[in-house]
C-alpha cells in the first residue's frame, strides 16, 4: 500500500528505490555506509528494508542523547546476555558491557536511523572499538550533514580518521517517477485521479516522495478532495519542518539573518551579498551551513530551498 504513512519494511511495499537497495547490499559487504538524504526522502524506509533482507538490526537513535541509550536498545537483541545495566554499572566497567554486546552481534548489520544527535568523542571512539575488533556493519541516516560531520569527514584527531562510512546519497524523485508513484498509488485504492491533478501533485511537491503519500492517503483513504488534501499536506509538512528548522536556527547567533536569507531564495550569491548586506567569509559560512543541514542547495549558480513545504513556510515567517 504506496499510501501507507509509516515506513515501509519490505521491498514489496517500496516503490523504486532498486539501485539504492542494490548498492546497499554490495557496500556493506566490507564497508559502513551513511544514508544522507533530505527529510521526507525515504531514508528510514530504505533502511528498514535492507535491514528485512539481512536480517538487520534497527534503531531508531532520533532522541538518543548517550551511548548507555543506544547499548540499551542493542541488547534487547542479544539473546543470551548474563548482565543488565544496572547490574553491570555496579560490577563491570562500561567498556566491558559494550564489549560483551558487540561480540553477541558479531556478523550483524546495524543501522542506526538519524544518527545526528550523537556523535560525541565517546560514540566515536565506541565506534573505532567495534571497527577495530568485531565483524559488524553499521548503516547509518542522517539529515543534517553539519552535525555528523564527525562521522562523514573525520579530522586527523577524531577516532574514526581513516575509518570513514561510505556515503549514499537518496535524491527526490524525478518527476517521471514521481507521476508513476500517483498513478500506482491511485490504481492501488481504485480512485482516479485526473491528469491536471497529477501534474499539480508532481510539479507541487517537487519528488519528495513523503509528501506524495500524504497527499494520497488523503485522497484515497480518508477521501479528502484534491485542494483540500493539498492544503492538509501543507499544514502537516509545516510542523515537521518548522521543527527541523527551529532545530537548525537553535544555536545561531544570527538566526534573523538566516530568515532573510532564506526568504530570497532563489537567488544567485551576488543578489544574496547585496540583500543581506554582509561580508563574503559570513555568507560563504551561512550558506554552507544551511547546506549542510539539507535546507539549501546550489542548482548551477542560483541557491534554492527545494523543499517544497519548506519554501512556502520560510515566507510566512
Ligand atoms: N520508496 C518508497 N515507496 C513508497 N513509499 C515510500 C518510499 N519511501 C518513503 N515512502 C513513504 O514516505 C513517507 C516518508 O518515508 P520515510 O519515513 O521512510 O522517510 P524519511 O526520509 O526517513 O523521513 P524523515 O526525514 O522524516 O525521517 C512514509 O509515508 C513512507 O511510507
Ligand atoms: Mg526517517
Amino acid at each position: 500500500m504506496l499510501f501507507k504513512l509509516t515506513p515501509k519494511e519490505n521491498r514489496d511495499e517500496l516503490f523504486d528505490r532498486e539501485e539504492e537497495l542494490r548498492e546497499l547490499h554490495r557496500l556493506t559487504r566490507t564497508e559502513w555506509v551513511i544514508v544522507l538524504g533530505k527529510r521526507m526522502t525515504g531514508k528510514t524506509s530504505l533502511l528498514k528494508t535492507f535491514l528485512n533482507e539481512v536480517d538487520g538490526i534497527y534503531v531508531n537513535a532520533m532522541g538518543m542523547r548517550s551511548i548507555r541509550e543506544l547499548i540499551a536498545e542493542l541488547m534487547k537483541h542479544v539473546r543470551d546476555l548474563k548482565i543488565s545495566i544496572d547490574l553491570g554499572l555496579a560490577k563491570v566497567t562500561w567498556t566491558k558491557i559494550v564489549d560483551d554486546v558487540f561480540s553477541k552481534l558479531e556478523g550483524r548489520v546495524i543501522g542506526l536511523d538519524e544518527v545526528q544527535e550523537l556523535p560525541s568523542n565517546y560514540f566515536l571512539k565506541i565506534l573505532k572499538r567495534v571497527w577495530d575488533t568485531y565483524d559488524i556493519r553499521f548503516v547509518f541516516t542522517g539529515s543534517m550533514v553539519g552535525v555528523i560531520k564527525n562521522l562523514i569527514e573525520p579530522g586527523p584527531l577524531n577516532p574514526m580518521y581513516g575509518r570513514q562510512p561510505a556515503i549514499l546519497r537518496l535524491n527526490p524523485f524525478t518527476r517521471e517517477l514521481s507521476r508513476e508513484f500517483l498513478l500506482q498509488g491511485f490504481s492501488e485504492c481504485g480512485l482516479r485521479i485526473s491528469d491536471s491533478e497529477i501534474d499539480e501533485v508532481v510539479e507541487l511537491f517537487n519528488g519528495y516522495v513523503g509528501w506524495l503519500a500524504y497527499y494520497g492517503n488523503y485522497r484515497c483513504i480518508r477521501r479528502v478532495p484534491h485542494s483540500k488534501a493539498l492544503e492538509l499536506v501543507y499544514s502537516e509538512g509545516k510542523k515537521i519542518m518548522m521543527n527541523e528548522l527551529e532545530r537548525f536556527l537553535s544555536n545561531k547567533k544570527n538566526r534573523d539573518k538566516y530568515i532573510r536569507l532564506l526568504k530570497m531564495l532563489p537567488a544567485r550569491w551576488r543578489d544574496l551579498e547585496l540583500g543581506l548586506n554582509v561580508n563574503k567569509k559570513v555568507l560563504r559560512d551561512m550558506l554552507r551551513n544551511l547546506e549542510y543541514a539539507f535546507i539549501v542547495e546550489k542548482r548551477g549558480a542560483t541557491y534554492v530551498t527545494s523543499d517544497p513545504v519548506l519554501r512556502r513556510l520560510v515566507m510566512e515567517l
